[in-house]
């Protein structure tokens, strides 16, 4: 058995723009561009990078709920690109996902019980109706929600409360793997320290896997593991969670984490600020795409897009130039 839960390998993710009056084809958004990396069972891999870089598409390709142009998800051993309905309905059970917006994810006219039992009803668990009931009370237990929730509606939450829903809804299949895609981005600050103190109680107690997608840095630093680094639809850097924040090799990283404030007033990193705009995904720069804003570039980085290198057998980057 393989130490890795989750293996991705070259994924593609094209979205053609059509335009025109007979709907052609008049360019392309490459979301995400030959993306690769690897999760180990009961290990969280933070996914961080500005808006767009396409944290989210990649995090969806993962589970297929969109469908990828290229390359390979290997889910326990399983290419799961070549799965038909059948086969990924049984691997969805496995697999779930958190999105950043509970209130829109959340069905207003369904109360929390048959929320929580609708996952169970599609995967044909615990269909005894006290099996069900006892489950139902588990999650609410698990996810530190009161038992007449069970009867209440979305609204009558907060947004802290819903997102721990959405999470019980999660797990209410068992899964191993859980895409979490900015599950606290839209709560409170107060709020955000509980919910990702929950995510990892529950990742202790169940061993779950998570590919934790969010943009603040600070948080993905104290749930990740291992941290990956996207940049207009490439992974530029990725290593364990130390190495980056104190070494990394990419530029880009280097910036984007420059932005972090020390505990330390001593410590204080100098803020590095990005000149120019982030490109359009739909016409990226030549080379490495992240050139025309690097202090560090020179030709080969307008010319030819940089292979991985490895600085440790956990720290790989793209770049030519490295810090
Ligand atoms: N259905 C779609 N059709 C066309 N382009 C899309 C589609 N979905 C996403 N994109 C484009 O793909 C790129 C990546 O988007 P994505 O939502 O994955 O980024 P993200 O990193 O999750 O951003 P954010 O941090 O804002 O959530 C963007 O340029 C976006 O406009
Ligand atoms: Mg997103």
């Amino acid at each position: 058995m393989s130490e890795y839960l989750l293996e991705v390998k070259d994924l593609c993710k094209r979205f053609p723009i059509k335009g025109g009056l007979l709907g052609r084809e008049v360019g392309a958004v490459n979301a995400v561009n030959n993306v690769s990396f690897k999760i180990k069972k009961g290990e969280t891999l933070g996914l961080v990078g500005e808006s767009g870089c396409g944290k989210t598409t990649l995090g969806r390709s993962i589970l297929r709920l969109i469908e990828p142009s290229s390359g390979q998800i290997i889910f326990d051993g399983k290419d799961i690109t070549q799965f038909n309905a059948d086969e990924m309905r049984a691997i969805r059970r496995r697999m779930q996902i958190i999105f950043q917006d509970p209130y829109a994810s959340l069905n207003p006219r369904m109360t929390v019980g048959d929320i929580l039992a609708e996952p169970m009803e599609i995967h044909g668990l615990h269909t005894n109706k006290a099996d069900r009931q006892k489950r139902l009370l588990q999650l609410l237990d698990q996810v530190q929600l009161p038992k007449d929730a069970l009867n209440k509606y979305p609204h009558e939450f907060s947004g802290g409360q819903r997102q721990r829903v959405c999470i019980a809804r999660a797990l209410a299949v068992e899964p191993e793997f859980i895409v979490c895609d900015e599950p606290v981005s839209a709560l409170d600050v107060s709020v955000q320290a509980q919910v990702v103190n929950l995510l990892m109680d529950l990742q202790k107690d169940l061993g779950l896997t998570y590919l934790f997608i969010a943009h603040d840095l600070k948080v993905v630093e104290y749930i990740s593991n291992r941290v990956a680094v996207m940049y207009l639809g490439n992974m530029v850097e990725v290593a364990e969670s130390h190495e980056l924040y104190g070494g990394s090799k990419h530029p880009y990283t280097k910036a984007l984490f420059s932005a972090i404030p020390s505990h330390d007033p001593k410590h204080q990193q100098s803020r590095i600020i990005l000149e120019g705009d982030i490109p359009s995904p739909m016409n990226p720069p030549t080379g490495c795409h992240f050139h025309p804003r690097c202090w560090k570039a020179t030709e080969d980085c307008k010319k030819s897009y940089p292979i991985v290198t490895s600085s440790s057998e956990t720290h790989q980057f793209r770049c030519h130039n490295p810090l």
